[in-house]
């Protein structure tokens, strides 16, 4: 059952989105069954990591300075590189968040953990093969045994109005006041790895070379904006926060701009992923068959296969850590390739389909709607699908993701295996 948040709260109000799902991002019924959202028992990571706590087989560690943090970060198997900094009040825990005391965010391909220095809770989340995204908080409290508590108050903002209708995950951009406050809704976006540069990261702080590429993170304030406005390479490029926040408060260093860049194409692929899976199941139920999904199903792709990412015009660098850790979970064919391998020249990855192929929410999509995705993804690698829609896949990027799928993707129907 999920149980409210029993600590002080102040919503930011919802902006509804403009949609990029192509007619299909209504709310879905996620309470009726065979989804059953709030009732159902989560087999997620937070699941898993619960029952080992309370065998005993795990005991989480109290740290005097950051609580359970590390301990989390050890348990979920995060690296604490991948720290992003967010200084935009959007939270419930918001009257914590300031520019100068802002969220941490830790992720993983199928964990969220959300840190405040101060605030009475962390912030868990994560992928659910059959739910989408699940919401947990946990007390910073030293306990014996501390437990994760799924919380019906997240889905306020993580329902599904900014996140394709289901339980999701997503970025955005606001910017933010030295307060933290909203300056003003005109600038509010959603980001996904579609979004300009120029358009990313207002209320963020960000730690990273992008050369002459603009961004918005690291403006604090209506001057920083104005002065941005003129200048915009003010505040850009930047390493290291400690002249605007002490960053000793922290875990991790910095706001890594490749960790956020990864996250952004993350987290509406988790949502995409957990949207089809639960409409073609009501789809299914209704009619016997998903052939209604098609301009779903080419959605899904595009995204999958980056057909409308943000070009890069120049280079990306991060830290070194972070790629490293990120590229620690790499399954390589036998030329060494792999989905997880960064270009951050021209685009984010070198080999433009999504890493999260992998997953267990992938491989858990209801089977009617995971054999049309299959077969066209098929067609488009092979070339027999010459759709305008995916025209940006060249043939070498189609030749090579075929050649990596076909070695380290696990079952795949067999026509995929000839010719
Ligand atoms: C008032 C709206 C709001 C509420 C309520 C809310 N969140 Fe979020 N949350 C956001 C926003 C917005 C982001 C994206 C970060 C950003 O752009 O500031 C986010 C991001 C996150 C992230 C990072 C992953 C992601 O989706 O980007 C985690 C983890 C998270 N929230 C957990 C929670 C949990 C757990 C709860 C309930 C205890 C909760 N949130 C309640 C607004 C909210």
């Amino acid at each position: 059952m999920l149980k409210p948040l029993r600590i002080s709260l102040l919503l930011l109000t919802c902006v509804a989105r403009a949609e990029d799902f192509q007619g299909s991002d209504h709310p879905l019924e996620y309470d009726h069954p065979p989804i059953s959202y709030s009732t159902a028992q989560p087999n997620d990571a937070v699941a898993a990591v619960q029952r080992k706590i309370e065998s005993g087989d795990l005991k989480l560690e109290w740290d005097e300075k950051f609580g359970y943090l590390p301990a989390l970060l050890k348990a979920f198997d995060v690296s604490k590189s991948s720290q992003m900094l967010v200084y935009s009040k959007s939270s419930l825990q918001r009257k914590y968040i300031t520019p100068e005391n802002p969220r941490s965010l830790y992720f993983n391909d199928d964990v969220y953990l959300g840190y405040i220095p101060g605030a009475p809770v962390m912030e868990v989340s994560a992928v659910d093969p059959q739910l989408g995204g699940t919401f947990y908080f946990i007390e910073q409290e030293k306990m014996r045994k501390p437990k994760f508590v799924r919380s019906a108050d997240c889905l306020s903002c993580h329902g599904g109005q900014r996140s394709l209708g289901i339980p999701g995950h997503f970025v955005r951009s606001v910017p933010a006041d030295s307060g933290g406050e909203l300056i003003t809704l005109e600038e509010v976006r959603d980001i996904t790895q579609c979004t300009p540069l120029k358009d990313r990261w207002a209320g963020w702080f960000v730690t990273g070379k992008h050369g002459t590429q603009p961004h918005r993170g690291n403006l604090i304030g209506e001057r920083d904006l104005a002065r941005y406005a003129k200048e915009p390479l003010f505040k850009a490029n930047i390493t290291d926060l400690s002249p605007m926040l002490d960053t000793t408060k922290y875990h991790g260093k910095g706001s890594d701009i490749v960790a956020l860049m990864v996250l952004e194409h993350q987290v509406h692929m988790h949502n995409y992923v957990a949207r089809l899976n639960i409409e073609a199941q009501q789809m299914h139920a209704a009619y016997g068959h998903v052939r209604y999904m098609r301009p779903q199903v080419d959605a899904f792709l595009r995204y999958l296969l980056f057909t409308e990412e943000a070009p890069l015009a120049g280079a990306i660098e991060g830290n070194p850590e972070y790629v490293r850790d990120f590229a620690s979970h790499a399954i390589k064919d036998s030329k060494g390739r792999s989905l997880r391998d960064l270009d951050c020249k021209t685009r984010l990855f070198k080999y433009p389909c999504s890493f999260l192929i992998y997953s267990t929410s992938f491989d858990a999509m209801a089977a009617p709607i995971k054999e049309v995705i299959l077969q066209k993804l098929h067609d488009i690698l092979t070339g027999k699908n010459s759709d305008e829609q995916f025209a940006r896949l060249s043939t070498n990027d189609r030749k090579a993701l075929l050649e990596i799928l076909r070695e380290t993707k696990p079952n795949l129907p067999d026509y995929w295996r000839k010719s």
